[in-house]
């Protein structure tokens, strides 16, 4: 672990996690991550802003050990996910006069998720202070980024926002600030996509109270901090808004290569009138891409071969995933082969629960894809070219 200085009295402790390649047993890891506890030294009191993974709970508490860290007055829980509170029960024993700060659903959930005892919890309400002597904390419930509990902590004098999950990456640096713009983007909008992209309405509420703070430094429970916090600000503000871009996203599978060709045709008629496509082999891509594809694009045409008597399994897993991760496309199709029947287009349909697309007529063919199926998809790409200019992403 590390120990840097954020502000004066106020220090970064971050696990860093380099080599972990799956999260929640879901999320692709390319770039590792890392699990941010941050450390408070006010002139009377000392708190700690949520803990580490429980995998490097031992990395913590060494490092507060070999710190010098003889006394934690506070334990400031912002999130119950276990990547951040798992580390606690090691805190809280190791600092017995410790107390947990944290609002009455995050107790709750820790209270359940970590067998902890009522008595060593203070409870907070909405924009409750509490001060460190020379330092004073402000908590900011913000539920659901990304679960029920979640709130935010402010240091005042210091204008640090400690955002929990909110503003991270996972994303793995020695470098405490990162400067480079371009990483720092994709990594970000790869976390928003998968963390907190179905949240997108409560954080659109969250950035009105966000906005009203005068903050310098955000410091979130996930990769490097920002120094630069209108970047990462702006573009939450852009992801967040209803605004779609002229692009169409293709999930496919293909099992003898008459999807595939389907998709090519599709492809190639899409660029012919200017829009912008991102075609994804389900078999080896990687989901943390598609769902970043997701974030600012209009349409999704599912493709896929009829598997028996439905869409393959692939395509079954990128279909739910999307749906769940709720992202704000507007049109959606099906496209796909089929060797003697089935109901591939009524089970994909069914499971567009959260996304509500406009549907625009799937091109289901037998077999290989001929003239006839062809003249379909030059057909989907015109209603997709027409559906785009409607909304003003193409010239009319
Ligand atoms: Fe990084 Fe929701 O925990």
């Amino acid at each position: 672990m590390v120990f840097r200085t954020v502000t004066p009295g106020c220090y970064s402790i971050a696990a860093l996690d380099f080599d972990r390649r799956l999260f929640d047993a879901l999320i692709p890891l390319p770039d590792g991550t890392s699990y941010n506890a941050y450390l408070i030294r006010g002139s009377q009191k000392t708190a700690l802003i949520d803990t580490v993974d429980p995998s490097k709970e031992l990395e913590l508490v060494s490092d507060l050990v070999r710190l010098g860290v003889d006394s934690i007055d506070y334990v400031i829980i912002n999130h119950a996910e276990q990547d951040h509170s798992g580390s606690l029960p090691m805190v809280l024993e190791l600092f017995p006069s410790s107390k947990v700060v944290t609002n009455e659903k995050c107790k709750d959930l820790l209270i359940h998720h970590l067998d902890l005892e009522e008595d060593r919890f203070i409870t907070i309400k909405d924009r409750e202070t509490l001060s460190l002597g020379n330092k004073t904390l402000e908590f900011i419930i913000a539920p659901w980024v990304h679960w029920p509990e979640t709130m935010l902590t402010y240091l005042r004098e210091d204008r640090v926002l400690f955002s929990c999950d909110l503003f991270g990456m996972h994303y793995a640096t020695s470098d405490l600030f990162l400067k480079d713009e371009k990483t720092l983007y994709t990594a970000a909008k790869r976390y928003y996509a998968e963390i907190m992209m179905p949240f997108r309405a409560s954080i659109k509420g969250h950035m009105e109270k966000i906005g009203a703070l005068d903050i310098e430094i955000i410091a979130p429970s996930h990769g490097p901090v920002h120094n630069n916090p209108g970047f990462i600000l702006n573009a939450y503000n852009e992801w967040i808004s209803d605004s779609v871009k002229n692009e169409v996203v293709i999930p496919y599978v293909s099992m003898h290569g008459s999807t595939r060709k389907m998709v090519d045709h599709l492809t190639i008629a899409l660029i012919e009138r200017g829009i912008a496509v991102k075609p994804f082999d389900m078999t080896v891509a990687d989901t943390g891409n598609l769902a970043m594809s997701l974030v600012d694009a209009a349409t999704v045409v599912i493709a896929t071969p009829t598997v028996l008597f439905g869409p393959h399994p692939q395509i079954v897993y990128a279909t739910y995933l999307a749906n769940m991760l709720h992202p704000k496309v507007k049109f959606a199709s099906i496209i796909g082969s089929y060797g003697w029947g089935g109901k591939t287009t009524d089970v994909l349909k069914a499971m567009m629960t959260h996304i509500k697309p406009e549907l625009l007529e799937p091109v289901l063919v037998q077999g290989l894809p001929r003239e006839a199926s062809t003249r379909g998809l030059d057909r989907l790409a015109d209603d997709i070219a027409r559906k785009h200019k409607e909304i003003g992403l193409l010239p009319p």
